[in-house]
């Protein structure tokens, strides 16, 4: 098998304030792929953002390995130089919400600023920095500074300068929560472009399951300093088994929002004993409309769609739909359907 360009085994990391121990990453192990676009996922104050800059070893590690492109860059026994770690450094890039650019250089200037130890000749930094500006689509801006820039426009800065010395991986910390839907949809796809163009191997620091559900092949979510679940986007978008990627997935899909509605509704205000209100996720084709319907038509019972939403995932389909189920057979129908590998929970009803 191909080794993973970012392997982290068991990273711990803690900070000492005062008399407390902060753990702000515990035993976590990862590995990523080259040209992967994984995304990391967790609510504020998870470590993520630890985690991450462990990768580049601007974070020292407590405890653990890092492997990056095959070759360790910590763990107890290595510890690289610090001219070989600067170089090491260069191979990722980092981008991060609010820009950090310098506000006292123009965009060509800021881009420039990356290449000050390149071995390139002046002309060769300078047709770089043209070239980089011009693969994120701002070569009309080159000579602008910082405040005439929108923030689109200064992430595509910072996105150009990070790929100055041709990184084979780019980390975004948040690189889109402090732009509006409409810019953050462009600059996913210039980190999507730059991805299939260069293999660039992307890590995606993100809170909104929407990003990851749109761009990201993998997915690790964390919780209090732990790597609770990881998965491809399919697996953990078909078959979340923690309550908070559940709770991720439900802001992605809308359905948080189904459900205030669908309380609301008489039909479910008033289930007799033989229905049930259930919450059914498939993925695949295999368990699409027409196998329910016949599982319904064998044990007699009919169904009423409150909620419906099928999304295409890496080429396959997720399904999602809350309805009422009612018969006598009800339970015995859920079971088949079960069976069927669909995903149910009875929201209401049977108790
Ligand atoms: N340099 C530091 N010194 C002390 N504590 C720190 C330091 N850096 C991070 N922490 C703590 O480690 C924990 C994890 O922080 P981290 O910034 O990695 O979270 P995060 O998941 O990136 O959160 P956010 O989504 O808010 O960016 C937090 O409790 C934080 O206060
Ligand atoms: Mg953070």
């Amino acid at each position: 098998m191909r080794e993973p360009i970012i392997q982290l085994d068991h990273i711990d990391i803690s900070f000492h304030q005062k008399k407390r121990k902060i753990e702000a990453v515990k035993d976590v192990s990862v590995a990523i792929n080259q040209g992967d676009i994984y995304g990391i996922v967790g609510y504020s104050g998870a470590g993520k953002s630890t985690l991450v800059r462990a990768i580049n070893l601007l974070q020292i590690p407590t405890a653990g390995r890092v492997k990056v492109s095959g070759q360790t860059f910590f763990d107890r026994k290595v510890n690289l130089k610090a001219g070989d770690l600067r170089q090491k450094r260069r191979e990722i890039g980092m981008i991060f919400q609010h820009f950090n650019l310098m506000t006292q250089k123009t965009a060509r200037q800021n881009v420039a600023f990356a290449l000050r130890h390149s071995d390139l000749s002046k002309e060769a930094k300078a047709e770089k920095v043209d070239e980089l500006l011009e693969l994120v689509g701002l070569s009309e801006r080159a000579d602008n500074y910082p405040a005439q820039l929108s923030g689109g426009q200064k992430q595509r800065v910072a996105i150009a300068r990070a790929l100055a010395n041709d990184p084979k991986i780019l980390i975004s910390d948040e690189s889109t929560s402090a732009l509006d839907p409409k810019t953050t949809k462009q600059i996913l796809a210039l980190l999507q472009d730059l991805n299939k163009k260069l293999g660039l191997t992307v890590v995606m620091i993100t809170h909104e399951m929407q990003i990851v559900k749109d761009i990201c092949n993998r997915v690790a979510v964390m919780q209090n300093g732990s790597l609770i679940e990881e998965g491809t986007v399919l697996e953990i978008f078909s078959n979340p088994r923690e309550p908070l990627t559940q709770d991720f997935i439900k802001t992605a899909t809308g359905i948080d929002d189904a459900l205030v509605k669908i309380n609301r509704q008489d039909v479910v205000k008033r289930l007799g004993a033989n229905d049930r209100l259930v919450f059914l996720r498939y993925a695949g084709t295999a368990a699409d409309e027409p196998l329910l319907n016949a599982i319904y038509r064998q044990y007699e019972v009919s169904s009423n769609i409150l909620y419906a939403n099928i999304e295409i995932l890496d080429d396959t389909p997720v399904g999602e739909m809350i309805v009422v189920l009612s018969g006598q057979q009800v339970s015995s129908a859920l079971s088949a359907i079960e069976a069927a590998d669909v995903s149910v929970s009875i929201l209401k009803g049977g108790q």
